[in-house]
């Protein structure tokens, strides 16, 4: 018998947003647990990451025929779905006076329908299961606020409340919800959003306690400490992995 509650071996996960940043870190660390993976990304370059154990697919997080298929992709290729990772997502910094309709749309259709509908693919089949966990990639502006975030604030207060309500939904049916909120990680997710976008993250090191920005690979052991056995009795949680940037 297996006595590793955080060994993942035999089960099935689908991570978005794996081509890089904290999906990259996690669908590497779920692999190397023993879960069979599917990552997907709107960027081809999640293509190379197919390999043993681990299948692609590219898509738009926003559009629900890609968690159809995503979900599809994880039963046909590896039997089921055990673990989601709701991790893709976008960020966008503005003034509520230069923000439009259309940015404050196209956030919400990533972060937060995005979320909604990968779920929701998830739940039905993890219900026909019997259980499982889904894990989602909040942040610290589901809690706190900061200025130029109102599209941004309101798609993470949003997925906040999602897995709050997946979590009594699903408590019933062995699926568990939880969400981790990363305070400032070393990633490119600024990209496109403003220039240096990795210097100025690296720059938000004083306002976390710990004295510095945090690297994906400790949001990604969060995230597999979640969608484990060892959480079995983690849910509705939003768990904090800031450096104590929310304790203050
Ligand atoms: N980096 C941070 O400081 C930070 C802090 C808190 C929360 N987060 C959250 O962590 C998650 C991952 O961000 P990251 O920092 O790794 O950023 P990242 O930009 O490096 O990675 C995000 C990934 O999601 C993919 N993606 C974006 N939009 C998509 C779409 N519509 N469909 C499919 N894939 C899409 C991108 O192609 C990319 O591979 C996001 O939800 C982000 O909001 C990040």
């Amino acid at each position: 018998m297996n006595t590793n509650t955080w060994d993942l071996g035999g089960r099935v996960a689908v991570v978005t947003g794996a081509a890089r940043g904290i999906g990259a870190a996690t669908a590497a660390l779920l692999r190397e647990r023993g879960a069979s993976v599917v990552a997907t990304d709107r960027s081809e370059s999640v293509d190379d990451l197919a390999g043993d154990g681990v299948a692609t697919l590219v898509g738009d997080v926003a559009d629900e025929d890609t968690a159809r298929a995503a979900t599809k992709l994880a039963v046909d290729r590896f039997g089921g779905l055990d673990i989601l990772v709701n991790n893709a997502g976008r960020t966008l910094n503005k003034p509520i006076t230069e923000t439009t309709v259309a940015d404050f749309d196209s956030i919400l259709a990533v972060n937060a329908r995005g979320n909604f509908v990968q779920a929701r693919e998830a739940f039905r089949i993890m219900e026909a299961r019997g259980g499982g966990a889904i894990v989602s990639v909040a942040s610290i502006s589901s809690v706190v606020a900061f200025a130029t975030q109102t599209a941004y604030a309101a798609s993470k207060g949003a997925i906040a409340q999602i897995t709050r309500v997946l979590a009594i939904e699903g408590g019933p049916k062995g699926i568990r919800a939880n969400a981790v909120l990363p305070g400032v990680v070393d990633t490119d997710v600024m990209e496109g959003v403003v220039e240096n976008g990795r210097e100025m993250l690296a720059g938000f090191g004083d306002a976390h306690p710990i004295g510095r920005i945090g690297r994906p690979e400790e949001i990604a052991e969060t995230i597999a400490f979640l969608a484990s056995d060892a959480a079995s009795f983690v849910t509705g949680a939003l768990v904090a992995v800031d450096g104590g940037w929310t304790a203050q």
